[in-house]
Formats: structure tokens, C-alpha cells, sequence
């Protein structure tokens, strides 16, 4: 594979960043990670606009214009000849001697990378997907896309050392979101979803997707919902780039509705594919 590193486009053995990044050494850099389906970009202007408020909150300045971002993500596509997968863009802010006040001037770090994944024929979107539930750790401005990914990283691993497929977050009783997807349950045909705050990453998918519902006649309800709600509703689902929608048949041991995937979350898988890819 090629990797784009700073200007450069380097075998990935060969791409290296000093050790005093402050991605490294300070979680200080943001992500963003655009899906791929035949050799296309998927929902791009949204993630470029998502990585551009992330940069703004943390004060870092984007170094590319629209036209050159656009332009890099294609190269990199066809450079690797991605059909199918994903597009990872990082932007740290750059090596400095490490101080806690964020140094003024330095280089970010930009790097790219793809990975080849089947996202349509992915396996857990027709059988559905089982999580527990965890308490959400994590720090209090969710909205941004930083790279402070330890916790969700501790949390997918004890999902997955308890034998399920991921973690829901639960703060207050009340759902946060998935360990990397948002979570969404439908009660009485409709969908209730976590709305849009610091507690959340503002997902793309989960953008996407609630438009297209209401244009569907799927109600939607932007509201916190609890663990209990969770576990009574009819369905449940996860929303992300690289999922889209994938179905959650269980909770805590307890399954969701039938234990099957629905067809709330069928159809919004059908009608997000049909319109975006
Ligand atoms: N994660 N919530 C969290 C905490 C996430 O990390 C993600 C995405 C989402 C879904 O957002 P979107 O629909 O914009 O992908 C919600 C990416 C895929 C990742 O970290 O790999």
C-alpha cells in the first residue's frame, strides 16, 4: 500500500513521524474515515465538513483547501486501487518539545491510508450484531473526531472478551452511543436516536440516514433513551461509515425485539445504500 505522509506518497514501511508528535505523545490530532464502494466516495462533503469543525474546535488550521482534500482522497483511491473499504485521514499538530500549553506554529502531521474491507456483503448487517452495555468513560467533548480512541478501544475488547460484537455506552442510565457507531432504537415503528451534543460524535451515517428516513415516512424522535428502553424496544441498530446500518439482535444477554434483525433496520439499510452508493 501507499501511504500519503506530508506531502509525500511513501511505501507504508517507509512512512515514519518523529516521536514528539503530538499525536503521539498528546492524542492532540483528529481522524475521519470515509467509506469506499466502487472506487467512490461515500457521503465525502459530510466528512469533509465533520474533520473541518474538529480542526476549529481544537484551533488547527486545515491545511487544504476543498478542491486539493477531494483531490487527495481520489488519489489515494486510485493510487491503491480500492474497489471496496475505507479511507483513514489523520491530522495531529505536528512535533514540538513536549509541554502541556499547546506550542503556536508548528507543522501538522497529515497522513492518509486505505484499507480494503467488503462493506456491502458485510456478514453482521444480515445476522445482526449482540453488545453490552458499559459506562461511558470517555472525555466530555465527544463531537470532536479526536484520536483519544483508548476507551472505546478498552470497551471493544471487553465486548469482545465477554463474547459480543461491541460495547453501547451508557452515561446516567441513558445511551451514549456505540464503542465507534452511533446507537439508535425504534419504539412504536419509530426511530429514537441520542440527539446531536458534546456526548456524541455527529455522525455522518447516522445524518444520512434519519433524512432519509423521514423522507421514507419513518418517524424519528431526537431524544436520550435508557438501557431499559434498549432492551423492551422492536429493534435496534448501529449507524457508521464503515457498517452503514448493521442491526443489534442482542443487549446485555437480553435479545431486541425478535432476537432477529428488523425491517425498520433492513429498509434503512436498503434505502442509505440505494441513495448514497
Ligand atoms: N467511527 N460514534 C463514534 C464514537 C464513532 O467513532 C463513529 C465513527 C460514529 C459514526 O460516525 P459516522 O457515521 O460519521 O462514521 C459514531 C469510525 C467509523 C471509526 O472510528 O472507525
Amino acid at each position: 500500500r501507499t501511504v500519503y505522509l506530508n506531502g509525500q506518497w511513501l511505501p507504508e514501511g517507509e512512512a515514519h513521524v518523529s516521536a514528539f508528535d503530538r499525536g503521539f505523545l498528546f492524542a492532540d490530532a483528529i481522524y475521519e474515515v470515509v467509506a469506499v464502494v466502487g472506487g467512490r466516495l461515500v457521503d465525502y462533503e459530510a466528512h469533509a465538513a465533520r474533520l473541518r469543525r474538529s480542526l476549529c474546535e481544537l484551533g488547527m488550521a486545515c491545511p487544504f483547501d476543498e478542491a486539493s482534500l477531494l483531490a487527495l482522497h481520489r488519489d489515494i483511491v486510485s493510487r491503491n486501487g480500492v474497489e471496496e473499504g475505507l479511507i483513514y485521514l489523520q491530522i495531529s499538530r505536528g512535533a514540538a518539545d513536549r509541554t502541556f500549553v499547546i506550542p503556536k506554529d508548528t507543522e501538522p502531521t497529515v497522513l492518509l491510508f486505505t484499507q480494503k474491507k467488503a462493506v456491502l456483503e458485510n456478514p453482521q448487517a444480515a445476522a445482526g450484531i449482540s453488545v453490552v452495555t458499559l459506562p461511558d468513560l470517555r472525555w466530555a467533548r465527544r463531537d470532536i473526531k479526536t484520536v483519544q480512541l483508548l476507551y472505546p478501544s478498552l470497551a471493544a475488547s471487553e465486548a469482545a472478551a465477554k463474547g459480543a460484537d461491541d460495547a453501547w455506552l451508557v452515561e446516567d442510565g441513558l445511551v451514549t452511543e456505540a464503542s465507534s457507531a452511533t446507537a439508535h432504537i425504534v419504539l412504536g415503528g419509530r426511530i429514537v436516536t441520542r440527539p446531536l451534543g458534546t456526548e456524541i460524535l455527529h455522525g455522518v451515517t447516522r445524518a444520512s440516514v434519519l433524512d432519509l428516513a423521514r423522507m421514507d415516512g419513518i418517524g424519528v424522535e431526537e431524544r436520550p433513551f435508557t438501557v431499559e428502553e434498549a432492551c423492551s424496544a422492536e429493534e435496534a441498530f448501529i449507524t457508521s461509515a464503515t457498517s452503514f446500518v448493521v442491526p443489534v439482535v442482542a443487549i446485555d444477554g437480553t435479545p431486541v425485539g425478535t432476537g432477529k434483525p428488523g425491517p425498520v433496520a433492513r429498509r434503512l439499510r436498503e434505502i442509505y445504500m440505494a441513495d448514497r452508493l
